[in-house]
């Protein structure tokens, strides 16, 4: 192994919805890079799947069980997860439709598993990386929370959040050595994620395609490592250049 390939040697890793799509191939490409990695979501069977997938390739993981709905579970998440250097802001839902269709538990749903959860989350641990002296935050925005898509305000409007809170987390945390960035992908082919309706998106991006997790992964991995160490507050577009236009 190369100093590159092993250069998280030593870091734990949280990624946040690592049972599925994104998250799942973030926590494998940490995990690549020499972290130990904490799997977290709610469903205990694919954890253990993720966990297993990235033992069988010599990496180092763990699952904590957690509805990041639930205040009580995010508290509990940090505890077990003891110190971490590496947070991935990365669960989540959308929900695509005429606004009027929208009630207020489902406008409410949307910004607490995006929004909140994020945000209770990074309270719990950012202190002490900032205690520790060092530190890196992603928050997964989208494409979404930068240009209008008809049917996608609310699930719009919580995206954008992420890098209200990404500018606001790096003006607080990264004077004391934190580093906290957002990326904003754009249609990406993962498990929660509707095919036909990435198709839809992926024919308004600039490359004509769809993304597969991976190439969302490898951009938040490489935000976590040193080689980004003079990034920050930043919202990496990922989006086959469909916010360029
Ligand atoms: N796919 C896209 O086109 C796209 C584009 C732009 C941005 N994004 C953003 O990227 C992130 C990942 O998207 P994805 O498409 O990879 O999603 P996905 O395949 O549906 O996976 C979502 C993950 O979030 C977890 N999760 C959801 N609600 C949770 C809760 N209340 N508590 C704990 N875990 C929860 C799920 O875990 P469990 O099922 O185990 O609970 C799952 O691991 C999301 O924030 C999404 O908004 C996606």
């Amino acid at each position: 192994m190369t100093t590159i390939e092993k250069e998280l040697s030593g870091t734990t890793a949280l990624v946040t919805g690592s049972t599925s799509g994104i998250g799942k191939a973030t926590a494998a490409t940490l995990a690549r890079l020499g972290a130990t990695v904490v799997v977290t979501g709610r469903n205990p069977e694919r954890g253990a799947q993720v966990v297993k997938e990235i033992e069988s390739e010599g990496g180092s993981a763990r699952f904590i069980a957690a509805d990041l709905n639930d205040p009580k579970q995010i508290a509990h998440l940090a505890e077990e997860a003891g110190d971490v250097d590496i947070l991935v802001n990365n669960a989540g839902h959308s929900w695509f439709g005429p606004t009027a269709d929208l009630d207020a538990s489902g406008f409410d749903g949307l910004f607490t598993a995006n929004v909140r959860s994020a945000y209770l989350l990074t309270a719990a641990l950012a202190p002490a990386m900032a205690a520790r002296g060092h530190g890196s935050i992603v928050n997964l925005d989208s494409m979404a929370g930068a240009v209008g898509l008809a049917g996608g305000a609310a699930y719009s409007a919580s995206k954008a959040s992420l890098s209200a809170l990404t500018r606001a987390w790096a003006a607080e945390f990264s004077p004391s050595g934190v580093r906290v960035n957002a990326v904003r992908p754009g249609p990406v082919y993962s498990d929660g994620a509707s095919a036909e309706l990435i198709d839809n998106l992926a024919s308004t991006t600039l490359l004509g395609r769809g993304a597969q997790p991976q190439e969302i992964a490898d951009v938040i991995a490489f935000l976590s490592t040193p080689r980004a160490q003079y990034v920050t507050g930043a919202s990496i577009a990922v989006d086959g250049g469909r916010t360029a236009v």
